[in-house]
């Protein structure tokens, strides 16, 4: 069972916000704001989630490739590969924290649209499980390096399924005008070519149509031209890689899909097109990390002088960029309850940007210097796409044990 945010978070009879029945106030005593909390019984559940997905819709043969992108904290890695995950990397830096968080070489998959020389020799090195083709030049340039280094590169072909999904423009990727992936003739054409090829092997068909997707209809329309693309054309593939995408509820208002409904409704369409089902490989990041990760940050300041008033924080847009960026609505919880009434605020922090917010004209608890805000479902596409900016220090990230113990599990980065 997927966890459900009303089950773990919680206030204190004296209106103190808490996580798993642990005082939020507490760890701040302990280690100074702002920071990334993450819960190590949510990770596992969710990712849980994935493997009970694939067992009631009774899909044997998979591997669920966590897209390190969504958070590359090593110690989480650890975790996931502990529980059988495996990992879709972009970059040889993904690679080197895949590999040294212990994730399996050969559940590795290596997607992205530019890969280069010094990353695809490395994976190669590496004997990852598959480096998913996204253009005819990069596999050319994959032939010549394979040969160089004299191994065989498994290779899988990124279909480009041109379907539109409903996501912010910015993280939509399956459509024909999107950058992403090789268009169905390419496909047909590059399979015939590396026949010949004499140092790749062709192993599978990838797609990865979005992310944070709350509709399935776009995801299954995709799975179905896949499919049919590859009967149709009778490809013979080791593995099918869908991707990731699926989307979490970040609004208390909002329902994303479940795991169980995704998974089933693959599998039934996986089973109209094969009498056996080939390896499936997925790259679920945000699903899995997520509701499992919160930021948290203190007040410096509130100013009252205009309509909305701000309540400066000390946490920025270069620690979490989602609202600034996408203009994302994440759960603000406010560290504390009684004694304060609510009103429409807004949350800002110190970066000289207007864009630097994580809450525009929310109704929120005003509190004082000293008291803190939650940021919610912060786990994913937080600190790993934070920065510097203002040449300000990175947060430090913590993890509460399942045994409710708080550990250190990356410094910060301090420029001051
Ligand atoms: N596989 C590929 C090839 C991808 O490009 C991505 C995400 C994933 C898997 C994982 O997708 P997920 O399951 O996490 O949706 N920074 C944005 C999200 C960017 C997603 C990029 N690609 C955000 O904060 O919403």
């Amino acid at each position: 069972m997927e966890p459900n945010q009303q089950d773990y978070l919680s206030y204190s009879d004296d209106q103190h916000l808490q996580v798993h029945n642990i005082n939020i106030k507490d760890i701040i005593k302990s280690f100074p704001t702002p920071f990334y909390l993450y819960s190590e019984k949510i990770l596992e559940e969710n990712y849980n989630a994935f493997v009970q997905g694939m067992q009631k819709a009774n899909i044997q043969n998979y591997n669920i490739a966590y897209a390190l992108k969504a958070n590359n904290n090593s110690d989480l890695i650890k975790k996931l590969a502990s529980y059988g995950a495996g990992g879709d990397i972009v970059s040889g830096g993904e690679l080197k924290c895949a590999l040294n968080s212990g994730i399996a070489a050969d559940k590795i998959v290596f997607s992205g649209v530019g890969k280069t020389d010094r990353e695809i020799k490395a994976a190669i090195e590496a004997k990852i499980y598959s480096i998913n083709v996204e253009s005819e030049q990069e596999l050319y340039h994959i032939q010549q390096i394979a040969k160089e280094l004299d191994k065989i590169a498994p290779i899988s072909f990124r279909l480009n399924p041109e379907v539109n999904v409903e996501t912010h423009s910015y993280i939509s990727t399956g459509a024909y005008n999107h950058k992403f992936g090789l268009i169905d003739s390419e496909v047909i054409t590059l399979i015939q070519k590396v026949n010949s090829f004499t140092h790749c092997e062709f192993k599978g068909i990838s797609m990865h149509i979005g992310s944070q997707l709350l509709d399935l209809t776009a995801t299954f329309e995709a799975v179905e031209k896949l499919c049919q693309f590859i009967t149709q054309n009778n490809i013979e593939v080791e593995f099918i890689d869908l991707g990731g995408g699926l989307g979490t509820t970040y609004r208390q208002d909002q329902i994303a899909p479940k795991v169980d409904d995704y998974l089933e409704g693959i599998k039934n369409i996986l089973d109209q097109y094969f009498k056996r089902i080939p390896k499936i490989v997925l790259e679920p990041g945000r699903r899995i990390m997520a509701s499992a990760g919160f930021f948290i940050t203190s007040v410096l300041y509130t100013k009252y002088s205009r309509e909305i008033p701000f309540v400066i924080v000390d946490g920025g847009m270069n620690d979490f960029v989602r609202p600034a960026l996408y203009s994302a609505y994440h759960e603000i919880y406010p560290g504390i309850k009684n004694g304060h009434p609510e009103q429409k605020i807004n949350l800002v922090g110190p970066i000289c940007e207007t864009g630097d917010f994580f809450a525009f004209d929310r109704t929120l608890p005003i509190l004082g210097s000293g008291d803190f805000y939650m940021v919610s479902d912060t786990g994913a596409y937080g600190y790993s796409m934070g920065s510097t900016y203002n040449l300000r220090d990175r947060p430090i990230e913590l993890l509460m044990e399942k045994n409710n113990k708080i550990r250190k599990i990356r410094e910060s980065q301090t420029a001051f």
